[in-house]
């Protein structure tokens, strides 16, 4: 594997073989796999789960990384291309992010949406652009439209929660005050479509995902017996539900307009993920990739109650990312060593 930049760009047994090693990762670890490699960590935006569990992913195979974040603990970085660069940015991207390629072996680079052109950010234009400049594989850790590490590691839990495959998951919008990225509600709609559930996208009308995403997801679903439809009625969403995933996202009808975004969401507060959601769907667990804003997105009752798997998701992030790590380092054919394995005198030859 030379980059991981979206699941959608991967053969579906591939991504079922990593998720087998990521739960052999998980059950017995492999310490010294990654002995002497090097992973660089390029955050243009903040994180708390996938800086941390990126680092501690590296550690537990036995590597070790770096982390730079622009204009932060680092210069700030120009990204644009033939800008006289007379501004705050010290540096441009087309030397920085060649320069930390050569100290590592893999580069993870996080950078959101512009938020401002739908059509870009659909594209992933930027984080392409970005992509292209390291001579060594990168690993997308929210780029505009995707977050593969997030949907993996979705995807695990799933698994690890016995959910049919060929489940219900409603992905929902939620109540949220500012106009969020599209890249966790693109990531989970290709996961779950690829994994083959019954997929239902419930939103405001104004938040219908956009068209491309929904056709994307169709094509996927339709190679893998899922299906994926999109709604406003909440109930017939809900019926039935295995897993109610909740994430805010920005309108694509009025993207980029901060005020009209603003006049829309004043009348939304009731898409704040309440217990009452569930009446037809007792059973049905509550996920979200973090971080959550309580009592806004979703109301304590459901967050703290058992139905709510969002700390679970959060810690299968470590073991599907040592997992990629793993893979695209160890190489395909490496074999997972636990602690104390002996290497035999034809490996040391
Ligand atoms: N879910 C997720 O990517 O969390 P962070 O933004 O904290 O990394």
């Amino acid at each position: 594997m030379k980059q991981f930049l979206s699941l959608a760009g991967l053969p579906r047994e591939e991504i079922v073989e990593l998720l087998a090693l990521a739960a052999r990762l998980e059950k017995v670890g492999d310490p010294q796999a990654l002995a002497g490699k090097i992973l660089g960590l390029l955050f243009f935006n903040p994180s708390l789960r996938t800086l941390a569990s990126m680092q501690a992913a590296m550690a537990k195979l036995g590597g070790t990384s770096f982390v730079v974040t622009p204009g932060g603990s680092s210069w700030k970085l120009e990204t644009r291309t033939g800008v006289v660069m007379d501004g705050e940015a010290s540096e441009h991207v087309r030397e920085a992010i060649p320069v930390l390629a050569g100290y590592a072996d893999v580069l993870g680079v996080r950078a959101f949406a512009s938020g401002t052109d739908l059509a870009a950010d659909l594209a992933d234009t930027s984080f392409r652009q970005l992509a292209a400049l390291s001579p060594k594989p990168v690993v997308n850790l929210e780029s505009a439209i995707d977050h593969p590490c997030q949907a993996l590691a979705d995807w695990k839990t799933l698994d690890d929660l016995g959910v049919a495959p060929h489940g219900k998951l409603v992905l929902s919008w939620a109540n949220h005050p500012k106009a969020l990225p599209l890249a966790v509600p693109a990531a989970v709609l290709r996961m779950a479509a690829l994994r083959g559930m019954a997929v239902t996208v419930l939103s405001p009308e104004a938040y219908a995902l956009p068209e491309p995403l929904l056709a994307e997801a169709r094509a996927l679903a339709a190679g893998s017996g899922g299906s994926v439809v999109a709604t406003d009625d909440r109930r017939a969403a809900l019926a039935g539900a295995a897993i109610v995933y909740a994430k805010s996202w920005a309108s694509a009808a009025h993207y980029g307009d901060g005020a009209t975004e603003s006049a829309l969401r004043a009348g939304l507060a009731s898409w704040c993920v309440e217990e009452s959601w569930f009446e037809s769907a007792r059973e049905a667990r509550f996920m979200h990739c973090l971080p959550v804003r309580r009592n806004v997105v979703v109301a304590d009752a459901v967050l703290d109650s058992a139905r709510s798997v969002v700390v679970q998701q959060a810690h299968n992030r470590l073991w599907a990312q040592m997992a990629v790590l793993h893979r695209m380092l160890a190489g395909v054919n490496a074999p997972v060593r636990p602690e104390g394995a002996r290497v035999s005198l034809k490996e040391k030859r």
